[in-house]
């Protein structure tokens, strides 16, 4: 997916662009460019690869001028080389776009008929052209923008910068997000509210077919017959996720591969990525202050995702939390200090044994806050205070960008207890929400191991039973692990902390059994090499998730080894889980299961 950034400021615009495009780094791109305006004329860098080429070019060669556009490129028409890079110019105007322009071709054809030269292999191009044959014929840019855009078809958005022009660049949105950001005395264009993080917080998201002409002043919205309109301005993202599977053969598939951006609208939601802070609302009805303990329930994926914010609540907040499955709490007739709080968590927000439990919550006195993903679901509705996760539509039975949602959530949370509590300072909260804004980027990362885990999948579609293991945060790890695996493949798997092996399971281990070993290099790392040692001095297989320095440390030891990028230890739950997903589903696939709706298993369960 591309990334779009648009600046007109009062100030030097490229290296603006840049830091924001590394924002965008999480979206998956090959090639990056920005243009900006040089005493009126539009001059351009743009690079194969990674943002560090494009920097270390301006670096070499800076743009000057206040105002321009950039773009992160997800190559779809034309190789990912310099020449297919965005901006796209031509004599007037350049562009960047995210999306396809479905009838380029016939239009490109046009052009070339007209005498229209061509540089590159992209869609984007014919849009420059088109707007430049309406400039040479005497048109404005905002009427040229105007006359061309009804002449496209296809998902896009679009961004402008015209010659002469240092008070304006023009925004389009068709299908792909676009919004547009409110400084003071400058304004911005992007493709989110994590592009323009680092310039605003105030952003005014289009509606689909909508287009706007920005000035330092402000903008005009139209929407697509050409009316003015009014958006209104907010300071956070809803998401508004197609129910489609797109181009992927199942929903789960489609929804693992939602999460780098998804977790990425969440994140904007709780965290202030140019402070680097966590952001709630200042009228929470309890103080994270008075608490002496907090208590959660959910159920299935959702409990797993409790169960490791009890690592981050009792480590960065020294909260103590205790946590149940919602069915057995329900009956367990716990008591709770009156003014506590209790913590649900629910995908669907209809979960019965979570609404029991939210309920007998209610009645001990408890302030309930609820972590759901449908807002007007009975369990948000009956709640004192709900945090939602914008992870979208959820329609695969296994849970999954839910879950990496609702840990970017409780992760925020445990956060902003530690700081409210005095058990974080302000540099310790920088350097965990610096880790979590990384989060998009990884997670889109972890997807790139999909064709060595279909790999692996094969392997383990013919083994009876598996066993997932691991420490601390990659505990409940170990367990939601097992849970997608069981769920969709029926291969019987069980999840462990791995310290617990030598109590019992380990008497299952031989040769046919596949111990999955989830092992990010951490402080704990070698305690979970030891366990992963006694497997194999059993002769079981390992399959052994670690990055690489574990991979250095561990890995002959294991049968395969995955290897993560290197991250944060914070954050390592939210991105394993993605490869752990992966494994699950691909298992399934090679088996041939109904992956998306798995024999026996409903999406939400009403009935306790
Ligand atoms: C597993 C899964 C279930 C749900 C559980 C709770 O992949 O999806 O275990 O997590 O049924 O559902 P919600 O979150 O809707 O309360």
């Amino acid at each position: 997916m591309c990334g779009i950034v648009g600046v007109v400021g009062n100030e030097a615009a490229a290296p603006r662009l840049v830091a924001s495009l590394r924002r965008l780094e999480y979206r998956g791109y090959d090639s990056a460019g920005v243009a900006t305006l040089e005493d009126g004329h539009i001059t351009r860098r743009r690079a194969e690869g990674r943002l560090a080429a494009l920097a270390d070019k301006l670096d070499r060669s800076p743009l000057a001028g206040f105002v321009g556009i950039g773009h992160t490129r997800w190559a779809t028409h034309g190789a990912p080389t310099e020449r297919n890079a965005h901006p796209h110019a031509v004599a007037g105007v350049a562009v960047v776009h995210n999306g396809i322009i479905e009838n380029f071709r016939e239009l490109r054809d046009g052009l070339i008929a007209r005498g229209r030269r061509f540089e590159s292999d992209t869609d984007t191009e014919v849009v420059a052209h088109l707007v430049g044959v309406e400039l040479e014929a005497g048109r404005d840019p905002v009427s040229a923008v105007g006359a061309v855009l009804p002449k496209l078809t296809g998902a896009f958005s679009l961004a402008f910068l015209f010659e002469g022009r240092d008070d304006l660049i023009i925004g389009a949105r068709r299908g792909s997000p676009l919004a547009v950001g409110h400084g003071r005395g400058e304004m911005f264009l992007g493709s989110d509210a994590i592009a323009l993080a680092p310039f605003t917080a105030r952003v005014t998201y289009l509606d689909d077919g909508d287009w706007v002409v920005v000035t330092r002043e402000g903008c005009t919205i139209r929407d697509e017959t050409g009316k003015v309109i009014t958006r209104p301005m907010q300071m956070s993202q809803a998401s508004a996720l197609l129910v489609e599977k797109g181009n992927h053969r199942h929903f789960m598939a489609k929804e693992i591969h939602e999460q780098p951006e998804v977790i990425g609208h969440t994140l904007a939601r709780y965290v202030d990525f140019a402070a680097e802070t966590t952001r709630l609302p200042a009228d929470l009805p309890f103080d994270w202050r008075d608490l002496k303990r907090v208590v959660i329930s959910a159920c299935g994926t959702a409990y797993l995702s409790g169960l490791v914010a009890k690592y981050w609540f009792e480590r960065f907040a020294r909260l103590p939390v205790d946590i149940d499955i919602a069915s057995e709490f329900r009956y367990r007739e716990m008591p709770l200090d009156a003014d506590g709080l209790s913590i649900v968590i629910s995908q669907s927000g209809e979960t019965a044994d979570t609404l029991a439990a939210l309920r007998y919550c209610k009645a001990q006195g408890q302030t309930v806050a609820a972590i759901v993903n449908v807002p007007e679901s009975t369990i948000a509705r009956e709640s004192d205070v709900i945090f939602p996760t914008l992870a979208g539509p959820e329609i695969g039975v296994a849970s999954t960008k839910a879950f990496t949602c609702q840990l970017t959530v409780l992760a925020a949370l445990a956060i902003a207890a530690g700081r409210a509590r005095g058990t974080l300072s302000a540099e310790d909260e920088r350097a965990l929400v610096h880790g979590l804004s990384e989060v998009p980027r990884l997670a889109a990362e972890a997807l790139r191991l999909e064709p060595q885990i279909e790999g692996l999948a094969k392997i383990l579609a013919k083994a009876p039973d598996a066993l997932y293991l691991g420490r601390g945060t990659s505990y409940p790890l170990a367990l939601e692990g097992a849970l997608k695996l069981k769920e969709i493949s029926y291969i019987h798997a069980e999840g462990y902390a791995a310290g617990e092996l030598k109590h019992g399971p380990i008497a299952l281990i031989d040769e046919t059994m596949p111990v999955i070993v989830i092992a990010p290099y951490d402080r704990i790392f070698e305690k979970t090499v030891s366990n992963m040692q006694e497997v194999a001095a059993r002769g079981g297989r390992i399959i052994l998730f670690t990055d690489a320095r574990g991979a250095d440390e561990a890995g002959e030891a294991a049968e395969v080894t995955i290897v993560l990028p290197d991250m944060p230890a914070a954050v390592t739950p939210i991105v394993y889980a993605i490869p752990i997903q992966l494994l699950a589903y691909h298992t399934a696939v090679f088996i041939g299961t109904d992956v998306d709706q798995p024999r026996n298993l409903a999406k939400s369960v009403t009935v306790e």
